[in-house]
């Protein structure tokens, strides 16, 4: 039996990767911050997949050590993770100057920091037994600055390029072990409201897509080995597209979109 541990496995695409794990016989470790989620997540995967394990680990990971106390936690159960999933995350919208300095700093010990680590420890061990995969969550404003999501965008940024890099060094070192990174466009869970972005339009346009088309073209991709996938097909082309534009371009563009 194989463990996919799965961080903001108890939401949003999160919990829709988690379904796909579960249906594919995985046992799942699930990290999040809230217990009444990871709860309710674990109640759920027990109801549909009583023979499968269904481990939740309580850990707020913007804190000091979270990333450490997760694998130190998951050594001293004797899980090992086949699959390890970076996909907690927030964001972060507005004027760079009226946001929150502490929340930023919070986000980015989130979103960068904590990929850094868990990647770090975890891979450091499917390597040792040339076996593994890690699929991390970036977004599609990986691709460029984003303005009023100037800090967001950049965290992202980092995880595009951090794992597109390790999965080109694994695959020169001929490792079975792959990275794949996933950039969805905008996707309506509970990220719009974390993100201070109530009430946009731009969850509900033509740009969005739904967690459950997120979660299904990133499991795929990364049982395919892939290194990046743009969920749904159509923003994939898109994006070739706009990658060819002058970079002032796009973050009107950009701006436009984040009204
Ligand atoms: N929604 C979008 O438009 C969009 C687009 C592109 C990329 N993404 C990325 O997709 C990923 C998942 O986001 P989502 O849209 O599914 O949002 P979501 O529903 O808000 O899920 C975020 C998950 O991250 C967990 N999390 C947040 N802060 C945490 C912390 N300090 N410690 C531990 N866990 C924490 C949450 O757990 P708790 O609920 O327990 O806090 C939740 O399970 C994120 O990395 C996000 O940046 C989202």
């Amino acid at each position: 039996m194989k463990t996919a541990l799965i961080t903001g496995g108890s939401s949003g695409i999160g919990l829709e990767l988690s379904k796909l794990f579960a249906n594919d016989g995985y046992d799942l470790v699930i990290v999040s911050k809230f217990e009444e989620e990871l709860n309710a997540a674990q109640t759920l995967f027990k109801e549909k997949h009583p023979q499968q394990k269904v481990i939740t680990f309580q850990q707020d990971l913007t804190t000091e050590n979270a990333a450490r106390n997760v694998y130190e936690w998951s050594k001293s159960k004797g899980v090992v993770v086949d699959v390890l999933v970076n996909n907690a995350g927030f964001g972060s919208y507005g004027y760079i100057n009226e946001m929150d300095i502490e929340k930023e700093t919070d986000m980015i010990r989130l979103n960068v920091l904590c990929v850094y680590q868990m990647t770090r420890f975890f891979l450091n061990d499917m390597v040792q037994r040339d076996a593994g995969k890690i699929l991390n969550i970036s977004s599609i404003v990986a691709f460029q600055p984003s303005p009023f999501f100037s800090t967001y965008a950049a965290t992202k940024a980092f995880v595009k390029n951090f794992s597109q890099a390790i999965n080109y060094e694994l695959k020169s070192k001929k490792s079975n072990v792959s990275v794949t990174v996933a950039c969805p466009t905008s996707v309506k869970t509970q990220f719009q409201q974390q993100a201070n972005m109530g009430g946009m339009k731009l969850f509900d346009s033509w740009m969005a897509v739904s967690p459950e088309t997120v979660a299904k073209d990133a499991y795929v991709a990364m049982n395919s080995n892939k290194d990046l996938v743009i969920p749904k097909k159509f923003f994939h082309y898109l994006n070739e597209l706009t990658q060819r534009l002058p970079t002032g371009l796009l973050m009107k563009i950009s701006e436009n979109q984040l009204k």
